[in-house]
């Protein structure tokens, strides 16, 4: 078969790592390629350097056989390659066909043509079986929706090879299905796939080769049929797969939380999140299950206080604390794991421990008699975070970006369980986490939740929804619409309550 991509050795050093040793890859024309490995293994260097973000310091790339000087991301578009990025990069008040058409032939908002090209873009829609609507405003999708205007922009600009950073990663089951389902019409129609997932059940459902990464070697190409989910996670870890351990509930009888009535609108008037009631004891893990977008993110946001509610109360422990800003609740032990770490949780040119005093200033431990923080308790901190949840890093003075994504994650919910928090708020924690740093996360949390820690848990990872929580509430279109046992449902079922198909 021809090959779509031939990388030959490869190397790219950052100060203190070897990001990719010598890497050699061969991905065949027209097949889905899966590259696994631990967090920092080097996946999304090589990716870049394949797209042209990041120069290799070494090695050579040929695109369908021939050697390519891949120096922007211009270039591997003009050789056929397209990227899909994790973070969308859509205008929320742009149309889907505005959006797809935005950037091509110097296409602005001004001169933009869309008749001209409505009828191309169908064609493509059409041939590749996407269920896109062109008319709709992108801020009226779901994500999944989101990802395949995503899918369409580069498959427009003729890619012919596309790139998936963790595309699954927020996604529901429903749409990983439909996902896959573009990705095998692609593939008949012979796109060739590279993507990347920590996710393994996924990987061998999809992929036809599968190649495994560690420690920026590139260990070893198997063809999915020939391997199990066993012995692929033993050849990213070096070791057997963690085993997390059985779920044991044991509620507490403190009350740590209590919102009452709680309803916010957008400035249309539109519902946010209606009349939400609940409460969450001492030591109970509560999940909220919902499809990205219905509300669940501005609810938890009410409870740190970054979302404004128009009525209802919230109360932590004792105290109601409606008229307390984000660094009054925060002092009184909440703790907050939010969706994205790099656009809420880091400051990405900060180093690690500058970090780790974001948002805590006044607490004692960082403060001094003068202005300034105290960074000896600060490195203390940090150090501590960086050993105990096992993250990748030169040191504490390392700047966030150059962490691998699945190290900052760790790096984020680690701080957050640094402080003996009272209340913790956990959105995605483990997203793009590798398994065995996952069963590490699982782990923490539940040793701190039999601690007494009360914890509010979003996830998209229906799994760990399920394997994590004491109780699930379903939000959908800004309401409650059930409670579920986790014990007694799969995660078709709670997708099913999540999408609105079962009530
Ligand atoms: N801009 C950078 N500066 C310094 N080091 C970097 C930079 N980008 C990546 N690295 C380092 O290179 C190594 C590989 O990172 P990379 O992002 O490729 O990992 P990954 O396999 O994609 O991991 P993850 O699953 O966590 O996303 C890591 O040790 C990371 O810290
Ligand atoms: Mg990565």
């Amino acid at each position: 078969m021809n090959k779509a991509i031939t990388v030959s050795n490869i190397t790219k050093s950052y100060p203190g790592v070897l990001a990719n040793s010598n890497v050699s890859l061969e991905v065949s024309e027209g097949s889905i390629h899966a590259i696994v490995g631990e967090n920092g293994a080097g996946k999304s260097t090589l990716m870049k350097i394949l797209y042209g973000m990041v120069k290799p310091d070494d090695g050579s790339i040929s695109i369908f056989e021939k050697i390519t000087q891949l120096s922007s991301p211009k270039d591997a578009i003009d050789s056929g390659l397209g990227m899909v990025h994790q973070h969308f990069m859509l205008a929320d008040n742009l149309s889907v066909l505005e959006s797809v058409i935005l950037g091509i032939d110097n296409a602005t908002l001004k001169n933009i043509n869309l008749r001209r090209y409505k009828s191309e873009i169908m064609e493509v829609i059409n041939k590749y079986n996407l269920n896109i609507n062109l008319d709709k405003t992108i801020d009226e999708l779901g994500v999944g929706e989101k990802q395949r205007v995503e899918i369409l922009k580069v498959l427009f600009r003729g890619a012919k090879i596309l790139i998936l950073d963790e595309p699954t990663a927020v996604l529901v089951p429903q749409e990983v299905e439909e996902l896959f389902n573009n990705l095998r019409d692609l593939k008949d129609n012979g796109v060739t796939i590279i993507f990347i997932s920590h996710k393994l059940d996924e990987v061998l459902e999809i992929a036809d080769e599968i190649s495994v990464m560690r420690g920026g070697v590139m260990v070893n190409t198997v063809d999915s049929e020939n391997i199990s989910k066993k012995e692929l996670a033993e050849m990213m870890i070096g070791k057997s797969l963690p085993k997390p351990p059985e779920r044991q509930s044991s509620v507490g009888d403190l009350k740590i939380l209590s919102v009452e009535n709680l309803s916010a609108s957008n400035d249309d008037g539109k519902d946010i999140f209606n009349d939400i009631t609940f409460d969450l004891q001492s030591s109970e893990i509560l999940g909220i299950a919902g499809v990205e977008g219905n509300g669940q993110r501005e609810l938890v946001e009410a409870i740190i206080g970054i979302q404004e509610y128009n009525s209802g109360s919230i109360r932590l422990k004792d105290e109601i604390i409606d008229d307390l800003g984000i660094r009054e609740r925060l002092g009184l032990g909440i703790s907050f794991i939010p969706e994205d770490r790099q656009a809420q949780a880091l400051i990405m040119d900060m180093t690690l421990t500058n970090n780790i005093i974001l948002g805590r200033q006044s607490l004692k431990k960082y403060k001094t008699k003068l202005t300034t923080v105290n960074l000896s308790n600060a490195t203390t901190a940090s150090e501590s975070v960086i050993g105990n949840f096992d993250v990748k890093t030169p040191n504490a003075n390392t700047i966030a970006t150059a962490l691998s994504g699945g190290n900052q994650q760790k790096y984020v919910v680690g701080r957050e369980l640094e402080d003996n928090p009272t209340l913790l708020i956990a959105s995605q924690p483990t997203r793009g986490i590798d398994i065995g740093a996952q069963a590490l996360i699982w782990e923490k949390l539940r040793s701190t939740r039999d601690d007494g820690l009360g914890v509010i848990l979003i996830s998209a990872d229906l799994e760990e929804l399920i394997g994590l929580s004491d109780r699930i509430v379903v939000i959908y279109q800004g309401n409650f619409v059930a409670e579920l046992k986790p014990d007694e449902i799969t995660p078709e079922i709670l997708g099913s309550y999540m999408t609105g198909l079962r009530k």
